[in-house]
């Protein structure tokens, strides 16, 4: 079926439309059941648990067959060859804080491959779409990443595992990196980094340690907006490393990445 992709995607942004406001709406009736995952500052809320409840049940009804993998609730079973991949809150810290900087995260693989996505900022409704093949688009714009060419200028955002450890090597190689750069940026939610980095709104984005949902929607955008999305020395983009530029700055932020062995550490 050719229009599969667009297909996905009109399904993706209509339930993540429904899912944002339901997140917006119940961060205004304030915030509830705050518990903790793997860390004590890795949090997940009551919206967090609901919002993907409700995804979930929109899914099986849509589409009954396809696989959902989301963030709070793991992997269903499903028959076909579509799968979901859902974060529905992107940034809760921000969301726990009231930054107004968290997102509904909605991915669909066809055969394997992310074909579609959607990423939702809840708080102030802007939306970054793609297709595979057919670009990344905001507000009816299509999106073409920044022409950094100069490591000196290159505004880069990252983001901070949750475990001490892994904080304590991340802190490490930005230390090393921040000379380098125009300034650094941690905006808390790492698929709105990417959409961010895929509208030049920032130059570039990386991070360790991401999970998929973290990054299958908003990854595609970036790459669609012609940014090369990898991981370091040939890997492919994973919980290793992540690194989403443009062609005119990725070999460079590559290189002192390496250098600084930003996928080590704990
Ligand atoms: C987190 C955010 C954050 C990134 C963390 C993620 P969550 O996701 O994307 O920016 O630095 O690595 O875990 O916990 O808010 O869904
Ligand atoms: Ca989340």
């Amino acid at each position: 079926m050719p229009n599969m992709p667009h297909e996905l995607l009109r399904v993706a942004v209509e339930v993540v439309r429904a899912a944002a406001d339901l997140v917006r709406d119940l961060r205004e009736q304030g915030v509830s059941g705050v518990a903790t995952k793997s860390t004590s500052t890795d949090v997940v809320t009551a919206a967090d648990k609901s919002t993907e409840r409700y995804v979930r049940d929109v899914l099986r009804e849509r589409r009954p067959g396809d696989t959902v993998l989301g963030e709070e609730s793991g992997e269903s079973t499903g028959t076909g060859r579509v799968r979901w991949i859902l974060d529905p809150i992107d940034g809760t810290v921000n969301y726990l804080y009231g930054l107004p900087q968290y997102a509904v995260s909605l991915a669909a693989e066809l055969d394997g491959q992310v074909v579609a996505g959607v990423v939702r900022n809840a708080a102030n409704g802007e939306e970054w779409t793609a297709v595979r093949g057919a670009g990344a688009y905001r507000a009816g714009r299509r999106l073409h990443g920044s022409a950094a060419t100069e490591l000196g200028q290159t505004l880069v955002a990252t983001g901070f595992g949750y475990a001490a450890q892994r904080r304590a090597h991340q802190a490490q190689v930005v230390a090393r990196l921040l000379p380098l750069v125009r300034d650094i940026r941690r905006l808390g939610s790492a698929a709105l980094d990417l959409c961010f980095a895929a509208e030049g709104r920032v130059d570039a984005f990386f991070e360790k340690g991401l999970n998929l949902w973290d990054h299958a929607a908003g990854g595609l955008i970036a790459t669609e907006a012609g940014l090369l999305v990898t991981g370091l020395a040939g890997a492919p983009p994973g919980p290793e490393l992540l690194l989403a530029a443009p062609r005119g700055i990725h070999g460079a932020l590559h290189d002192v990445l390496v250098a600084f062995d930003a996928a080590g550490g704990p």
